[in-house]
């Protein structure tokens, strides 16, 4: 119980924030109790699963910068086996500070969780830094896209650093790949140089289609969940992908 998973790529708009909240919408149909931990600045998580992050009080940048984690730890709207440490725009100016302190506070709550679920900004900074030293599983969110493969060694390689000088439990467990349009032969030949670039074990199955309705859930902020049959084979996927990273972790 009560493993740290960062959920990251360099890369923006790949669905990190999409990818963490479909995994959180499946542990809560599930009845799994995750804590969603918003690290970017954007605070996009943080609005999604219903709070405002202009009115929250004890935000992750304050927990980073030694806040009491109880204090930061709100409910979110969707279900309340989900719990947020809700991100803010001080996350910007947390660019620099002690990558251990994220980690040996999410060490105080992490037993109370299935999984804590590590939201990363789209940079390689301090921030995802810190995620990555707090973490005991680095899953990479990447598309099928030439852009959006660019930059996956740099991402491998923060990976190998933050293992080498501050976490040694820290494992890249895989490559969730989202965004896989119906049919489109470079989104497949995309993938087949993922697959050389990453190993084939590497990525986990199954990857996450492009559907309408997902947008649609971020936008209307309700878990991809609550929209039955309209998004039947996303919640497959993100079903799959949470029992996933229940195997992982165990
Ligand atoms: N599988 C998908 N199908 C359709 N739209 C998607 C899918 N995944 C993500 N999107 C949309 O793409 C946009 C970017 O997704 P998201 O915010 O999750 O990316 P991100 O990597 O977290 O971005 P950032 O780097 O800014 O944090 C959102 O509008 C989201 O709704
Ligand atoms: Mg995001």
């Amino acid at each position: 119980m009560g493993s740290t998973v960062a959920l990251l790529n360099q890369k923006g708009g790949v669905g990190k924030t999409t990818v963490t909240l479909g995994l959180a919408s499946a542990a809560a149909a599930r009845g799994d109790r995750v804590l969603v931990v918003d690290l970017d600045p954007q605070a996009s998580a943080t609005w999604v699963l219903g709070v405002d992050p202009a009115l929250v009080e004890v935000s992750s940048a304050d927990v980073m910068a030694r806040a009491d984690i109880a204090d930061a730890i709100l409910e979110s709207a969707w279900s309340e086996s989900v719990h947020l440490v809700p991100g803010s725009a001080h996350l910007q100016s947390r660019e620099s500070g002690s990558p251990a302190r994220l980690r040996r506070a999410l060490d105080r709550v992490a037993p109370s969780y299935r999984a804590v679920l590590l939201d990363c900004p789209p940079s390689l900074g301090n921030l995802t830094t810190s995620a990555l030293a707090a973490a005991d599983h680095a899953v990479i969110v990447v598309e099928p896209s030439s852009l959006g493969l660019r930059g996956i060694g740099a991402v491998a390689d923060l990976i190998d650093d933050v293992w080498d000088s501050h976490n040694a439990e820290l494992e890249l467990s895989g490559v969730i790949v989202n965004r896989v349009p119906a049919v489109s032969g470079e989104a497949e030949r995309r993938y087949d140089e993922l697959t050389r670039i990453v190993g084939k074990k590497a990525i986990w199955q199954p990857v996450i289609p492009q559907r309408v309705v997902v947008n649609q859930a971020i936008g209307d902020r309700r878990p991809i969940h609550s929209y039955g049959s309209r998004a039947a084979d996303v919640i497959v996927a993100f079903d799959a992908l949470w029992a996933k990273v229940r195997r992982t972790i165990r």
